[in-house]
């Protein structure tokens, strides 16, 4: 076999389909993000679809703590949890990650990917007999972890109750249950009715695993997520976040009981065998933490820009999915259209909003997510509205009736 004529014949076919992905080379600015170098496109861009949604990887509490960590302990961890990587960082990161969610205790991974991957994996291959109930808009990471586990899986319909309790009653009674859902969903925006799924768990016996990585540090009065904010964090077996997003530094992790920890610690090969993080990064991501446990600046500031940011669309028609959160999907419907203006916003207006094409959404659902933060100006604001404006009527697409301005 020619091995690089296959691998060139499969990128060809990504690249006729419309899919294949090109980056943008972003070089943050420390103290201006959202602004940043573009190593590829306009030298100045500004980013508007960053997971990074409090400005929190540039807050000087973090980074202070970063360099301080760095300058006492060295680069990396040096080995794994077991064998000579954990360090007093970890340690404090677990500790602040369990307060933080009202749990006995937290484990770290290295990203959240790695964590839904490992702890779903683990908890349903070795609960005999155990049945995963997985939404059906369940992120990769949870897909692939419950892939992993081989463990019966059974799909509800997103978000849909009556499916849930269906799906439960079908099962065997005495069977172990593992229901696996997300709070915010990252690319519509919407909203799990987390209290009645946890209700059904309790009627049928399930535990319950809560992806909180679109939640955590944004929401409830310490950044809990929205299981903090609805009062319902002692009703979830595990919660399960990033440290990636707006925490703004890299990392995952579970909280939940003790004795869950420390068995997922003790049978999940990925947290076994790989390397700790950095204990610099455990470092920034406590410090972010413990300042978005009291803040609420950022979380309020976040709140307004996204207010404003909607009702800018809403008074130029263009549409986007009304849900609760902070994440804006401005529809367009088409992947060229969404391709081209992407890469039109990026060319003539230094605008960084990267296209959401299938298969990450739909076909037909073609999408811009955005994710207005703290660090986005009022000027920030107008230059996206005008510059979305003019593409909307350059590309012909159509608009909602006009909200009264
Ligand atoms: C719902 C959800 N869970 C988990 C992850 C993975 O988190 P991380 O980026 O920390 O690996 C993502 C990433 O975007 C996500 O959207």
């Amino acid at each position: 076999m020619n091995y690089n004529d296959f691998f060139a014949r499969e990128i060809a076919a990504l690249k006729d389909e419309g899919n294949y992905r090109e980056f943008a080379e972003l070089e943050r600015r420390r103290g201006a993000f959202p602004s940043a170098t573009c190593h590829n496109g306009p030298a100045d861009v500004t980013i508007w679809c960053s997971n990074d949604y409090l400005g929190m990887g540039q807050h000087p509490k973090v980074l202070e703590a970063m360099h301080t960590a760095l300058d006492r302990s060295g680069a990396g961890a040096g080995g794994t949890r077991n064998i000579s990587g954990t360090t007093h960082d970890h340690v404090v990161l677990e500790a602040e990650l369990a307060d933080l969610h009202g749990k006995e205790a937290a484990l770290l991974f290295t990203s959240g990917y790695v964590s839904n991957w490992a702890a779903l994996g683990t908890l349903a291959s070795r609960i005999p007999g155990c049945v995963v109930l997985s939404d059906a808009l369940n992120h990769a990471s949870m897909i692939e972890g419950i892939r992993h586990s081989k463990a019966q899986k059974v799909i509800w319909r997103h978000n849909d109750l009556a499916d849930l309790e269906a799906k439960l009653k079908a099962l065997p009674a005495n069977a172990p249950k593992l229901i696996a859902f997300e709070s915010v969903y990252s690319m519509d925006g919407d909203i799990a009715p987390i209290k009645e799924i946890c209700d059904l768990a309790d009627r049928y016996g399930a535990m319950t695993y809560l992806d909180e990585v679109h939640a955590v540090g944004l929401y409830g009065p310490r950044g809990g997520g929205i299981a903090e904010r609805e009062g319902l964090m002692d009703r979830l077996t595990v919660i399960e976040g990033t440290l990636g997003k707006a925490f703004g530094v890299v990392g995952g992790y579970i909280a939940a009981s003790a004795e869950l920890c420390d068995f997922v610690r003790s049978f999940a090969s990925g947290f076994i065998f790989t390397t700790a993080l950095p204990p610099c990064v455990a470092a920034g991501a406590a410090a972010s933490i413990q300042h978005l446990k009291t803040s609420l600046a950022e979380r309020s500031a976040q709140q307004d820009r996204v207010a404003t940011v909607r009702r800018r669309l809403e008074a130029i028609g263009l549409p986007h999915i009304d849900n609760p959160s902070h994440i804006i999907p401005v529809m367009v419907g088409d992947p060229v259209k969404c391709k081209f203006i992407s890469d039109t916003l990026l060319k003539e207006h230094g605008i960084y909003i990267q296209p959401i094409n299938y298969p990450t959404v739909p076909k037909g659902t073609e999408r811009l997510r955005i994710t207005p933060s703290p660090v986005h100006s009022a000027a920030d604001i107008d230059t996206l509205i005008d510059a979305l404006e003019d593409l909307w009527t350059r590309c012909q697409l159509a608009r909602r009736p006009m909200a009264a301005q």
